[in-house]
């Protein structure tokens, strides 16, 4: 029975770098979920006659929150939806499954890296018919919506059964649960030479893939074990929890600590990855040796044509500007087109779809290419296997190589959590207002060369973004300096540190890059502003 709810807006319904992410507790208020889909439902016109995706990585609440999707998109007249096997899809699968649907658009139910569970995070992000994240533009009008929303409609009907796959009926909307898992494994197929890294495996190649209790673990089972024969057990945290058992699901060196600490011990395995909540970031660990995810970019835009699905060319590359230089020396050593655009997915995908860019990628464990538009994680661990599997060198091996051609760039990003957000938005303010002055000066031996915002300009849409502030020395390192937009605590004030090495390559990052991060303190005032003396998490 239809059946139109009275409600009053909240008025915090904004969305961040990658669609609306709450507290648990937040997203859990009486008709907070609701009124965003529908603001949503109403920004874009309705959904009458339309077909969407609907999915999500499993964490607390999502099965709560499908349920009540479901019922709204059939109350407001959606025509189909395609939902995921028992509510789950990783972030890559809905994108390639929108696309593959020519769907109008997709809702994926995750808060990505942050922790989930009745006191973690909730989060939702809206995809548009391009496969991407929706742009500003409409993110903006959903959330005026949101702000004046007086009514949602919903169908009071009992719960769907999605565990078995096939079409079933709510009302005249179509439900079709498909399995994810299959979609996404045949475009990895196309891509990849699957051969070749079966005899990789076959030849006794060992190799750790740790799914952090997330949503990848199906996936990675199935690619990695059963299709490419790397051996049972080889996929550990495979089974994804409301909670991810209380992990922090986010690939990195803190935050996956079992895996590093295997991967520098005695007895480590050739090759270690790691994925986040949503499957669409990654980690990539050899024999006591971890690549960053700049030099990642920057390792597999040099290596395409090992892979079947780029070795006839590949277009250009990008990166956002935070990310390290190291792709740009690449790029122009191809001659391929090469960008630099804000935080966040959304702003490679008019690249892509103008076939701009190939590949692109983030520092915050983010790689990806144009086969869909989102980033994806098993998509870049299999990247790596092909490079190893195709040149017999080890994961360490590639890199080494990769810096005596290029040089390598030594980065990290200091976070400096839980600032009061006007403390945090007042030191960005002045600190762009001294900017132009800084030009010049000389902080513990590093000169100021050129000290500006960084404004994309989209060269597509021709909309104007300005996203962070960037140092330039003259030395080639770098100082950018950003404020989270993914946060659900406090504010967030991230510093991106650079610098270039053409010979030494060696060096610990921490002492490499110490002057450069005592110079982004006394630059923008830190210690003074926020009480810190150092960053909280270092990555
Ligand atoms: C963070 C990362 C950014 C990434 C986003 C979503 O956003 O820095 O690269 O795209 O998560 O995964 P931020 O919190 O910095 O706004
Ligand atoms: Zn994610």
């Amino acid at each position: 029975m239809l059946k139109i709810v009275q409600t009053t807006p909240y008025t915090d319904q904004k969305m961040g770098t990658a669609g609306l992410r709450k507290k648990s507790k937040v997203a859990t208020q009486e008709n907070y979920l609701e009124n965003f889909i529908q603001s949503i439902f109403n920004a874009i016109g309705g959904v009458e006659g339309k077909v969407f995706i609907l999915g999500g990585d499993g964490r607390y609440f999502n099965k709560v929150a499908i349920q009540k999707i479901l019922k709204m998109a059939a109350a407001n007249g959606m025509k189909k939806m395609i939902v995921g096997q028992n509510g789950f899809m990783s972030t890559p699968a809905s994108s390639r499954i929108l696309l593959q649907n020519h769907a109008d658009g997709g809702f994926v139910l995750s808060a990505s890296h942050n922790p989930g569970g009745i006191n973690g995070d909730f989060g939702i992000k809206y995809a548009v018919a391009s496969g991407g994240q929706c742009p500003t533009a409409i993110s903006d009008q959903i959330y005026e919506n949101s702000k004046q929303i007086s009514e949602y409609k919903i169908l009071e009907t009992a719960d769907i059964d999605l565990s078995k796959l096939g079409t079933q009926k709510l009302e005249n909307m179509e439900i079709e649960v498909i399995d994810p898992v299959n979609e996404y494994v045949q475009m990895m197929e196309e891509i990849f030479d699957f051969a070749a890294i079966k005899k990789l495996f076959a030849s006794g190649f060992r190799f750790v893939f740790d799914a952090m209790n997330a949503v990848t673990g199906p996936y990675a089972q199935k690619i990695f074990e059963e299709i490419l024969g790397a051996p049972k057990g080889s996929v550990v945290n495979y089974v994804p929890l409301e909670d991810f058992g209380g992990l922090h699901p986010d690939p990195n060196l803190i935050y996956a600590k079992d895996l590093v600490n295997l991967m520098y011990s005695s007895d480590a395995p050739d090759m270690g990855a790691a994925n986040d909540g949503d499957g669409d970031r990654n980690m990539i660990l050899g024999k006591s040796f971890f690549v960053t995810p700049s030099d990642s970019l920057a390792i597999l835009t040099d290596n395409y044509k090992y892979i079947p699905a780029y070795k006839n060319g590949i277009f250009g590359v990008a990166k956002s500007a935070a990310t390290s230089t190291a792709v740009a020396r690449v790029a122009k050593a191809l001659n391929i087109g090469y960008y630099e655009v804000p935080t966040g997915w959304k702003y490679f995908c008019n690249l892509m779809d103008s076939q701009r860019i190939t590949f692109c990628g983030e520092e915050s464990f983010g790689t990806g290419s144009s086969h869909i538009r989102e980033k994806d994680g098993i998509w870049a661990v299999l990247f790596w296997l092909n490079i190893v599997a195709a040149t017999g060198e080890s994961i360490e091996e590639i890199t080494r190589r990769h810096w005596q051609k290029y040089g390598r760039s030594y980065y990290m990003r200091n976070d400096y959590e839980g600032i009061d957000p006007q403390v945090a938005n007042q030191l960005m303010a002045d600190l762009e207002q001294k900017l132009p002055d800084l030009k010049g000066m000389s902080f513990n031996g590093f000169t100021i060369k050129e000290a500006v915002p960084f404004i994309y300009n989209d060269p597509v849409d021709g909309s104007s973004t300005k996203n962070g502030l960037i140092v330039y020395f003259t030395d080639q390192s770098r100082i950018v300096y950003r404020l989270s937009g993914t946060g659900t605590n406090g504010a967030t004030l991230r510093v991106y540190l650079e610098r270039y090495e053409r010979e030494r390559f060696d060096e610990d990052m921490i002492l490499m890059l110490n002057g450069l991060a005592q110079v982004s303190r006394v630059i923008a005032e830190i210690p003074a502003r926020t009480g810190k003396t150092k960053a909280d998490v270092l990555t």
